[in-house]
């Protein structure tokens, strides 16, 4: 199979990577990729906002599979374009990809299905969103019904806070992302990402992990993309994970399926696991980043052979395999991240960070500049390892990230803190 490859991060390096040892893989391309990525695959100067010189690059190299990373093509329609001209595709279509581009109609459609989520209203205008404000108090969280990078969510701990987020959107701050907004209770509890698969009618689960969304150590200072991640995510119990799949997942592919927008791809549920039990936060159509670096080396099975199934309609015959092993990831960023950050410095120690046993550094923001490895980026490198538990991996990684040579760079040095602070305590 000849398989393209869309998108350039850290969560395509591990794609990439999984997608290199499959026995069924002919050819692999990636566009526009990163140097990481350009160790297993060929890199294709391609843009993916332009649908037509995608479809014109897959038609001339006879592509068998589209496999799209990131969000913002799903939501244009990336993968409705390439269906019509006969491309097979994983991702979801445009209609369904409505589950990350409007946070309005998840929660509209969580309502539907009687999906466990924070109590909402949906506003277009500042005057009603505020006043709705006043009625809950704080603390009340405030999100950009759009695509907005990761930056469309204040939890507000004050009314203030909350009427300056809704004026903020109003306002243009994140563009037509702000145009309508959505105002939801705010939910106390632990974090979790869930990840399923689903061809449109069989949906499976597919891995759990946790984020380190906070820049500083003790999950402190402002948001960023993910500063790190583990895998499994011991809160998510085999019982819980039930729940899940029956109170969250399978209704939402099942209203989606009626809806006449069939959900093909992966599905992302943000989860707050609260004292009731998992609700959804929010749906990501797409792997999570740096999730799915944490993910792909603990699967087993073929990661093609899956995403084949799904764009094929026959995910019903596959049930992928896990290894016992934890993953643990950490983000090595760019100093001044997620502030304004310089590009340019040059890095060193990957080869030395590779021998460490079970480890592997996936590139995200790097760059090749008279054949030497640059910072390009914010998260730059994500330097993960396997071991028997998550202390362990935690352990190989921080071994591995100690040989990165990069003096502008810096890490959180409590990835997986959540999760070995919960074995002690158990
Ligand atoms: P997002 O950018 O949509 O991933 O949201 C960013 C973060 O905001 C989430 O990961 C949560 O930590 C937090 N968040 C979003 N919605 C809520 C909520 N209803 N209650 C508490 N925290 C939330
Ligand atoms: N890990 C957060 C995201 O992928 O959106």
């Amino acid at each position: 199979m000849k398989v393209l490859l869309i998108g350039s991060g850290g969560r395509e390096h591990a794609l990439a990577w999984k997608l290199a040892q499959s026995p069924l893989l002919t050819r692999l391309f990636a566009a526009p990729g990163n140097p990481g990525i350009g160790t297993v695959a060929e890199l294709v100067a391609l843009d993916p906002a332009d649908h037509a010189a995608v479809i014109a690059f897959c038609t001339s190299e006879s592509i068998d599979l589209v496999v799209v990373g990131p969000e913002v093509p799903l939501v244009a329609g990336i993968a409705d374009d390439l269906a019509a001209a006969g491309i097979r595709v994983f991702g979801p279509s445009r209609a369904a990809a409505q589950l990350e581009g409007s946070k309005g109609y998840t929660k509209d459609l969580c309502a539907e299905a009687r999906i466990p989520t924070a109590a909402y209203r949906r506003f277009t205008s500042a005057g009603p969103a505020k006043a709705y404000v006043g009625d809950r108090g704080a603390p009340i969280v405030v999100k950009a019904d759009g695509l907005a990078a990761g930056k469309g969510v204040t939890v507000a701990e004050t009314v203030d806070e909350a009427h300056a987020a809704i004026d903020a959107c109003f306002e243009g701050a994140l563009g037509t992302a702000g145009a309508e907004v959505v105002v939801e209770e705010f939910l106390a509890g632990e974090e979790a990402s869930f990840f399923a698969l689903s061809d449109g009618v069989t949906v499976i689960p597919f891995g759990t992990a946790q984020d380190h969304k906070r820049v500083g150590e003790g999950d402190t200072g402002p948001n960023t993309g993910g500063m790190g991640a583990y895998s499994p995510a011991p809160i998510v119990t085999p019982a819980l994970a039930a729940r899940v799949m029956d109170e969250i997942i399978r209704p939402t592919v099942s209203t989606m399926a009626k809806r006449d927008a069939p959900f093909r791809g992966v599905l992302y549920a943000g989860l707050m696991i609260t004292a009731e039990g998992p609700k959804l936060i929010e749906y990501n159509v797409r792997f999570g980043d740096p999730e799915t670096q944490v993910l792909m080396p603990r699967l087993d099975s073929d990661l093609l052979a899956l995403l084949a199934a799904v764009a094929d309609g026959r995910l019903a015959e596959m049930s992928p395999r896990w290894s016992d092993d934890a993953a643990l990831t950490v983000v090595m960023a760019a100093e001044g991240y997620p502030g304004s950050h310089a590009k340019g410095s040059p890095i060193g120690g990957l080869d030395a960070a590779a021998t460490i046993h079970g480890a592997t550094v996936f590139q995200a923001g790097t760059a090749l500049r008279d054949g030497r490895l640059v910072a390009h980026g914010g998260r730059v490198l994500n330097v993960t390892a396997r071991g028997d538990s998550i202390a362990q991996a935690q352990e190989r990684a921080y071994e591995a990230a100690a040989k990165i040579v990069w003096p502008e760079g810096f890490y959180r040095r409590d990835i997986g803190w959540r999760a070995i602070g919960r074995v002690v305590a158990g």
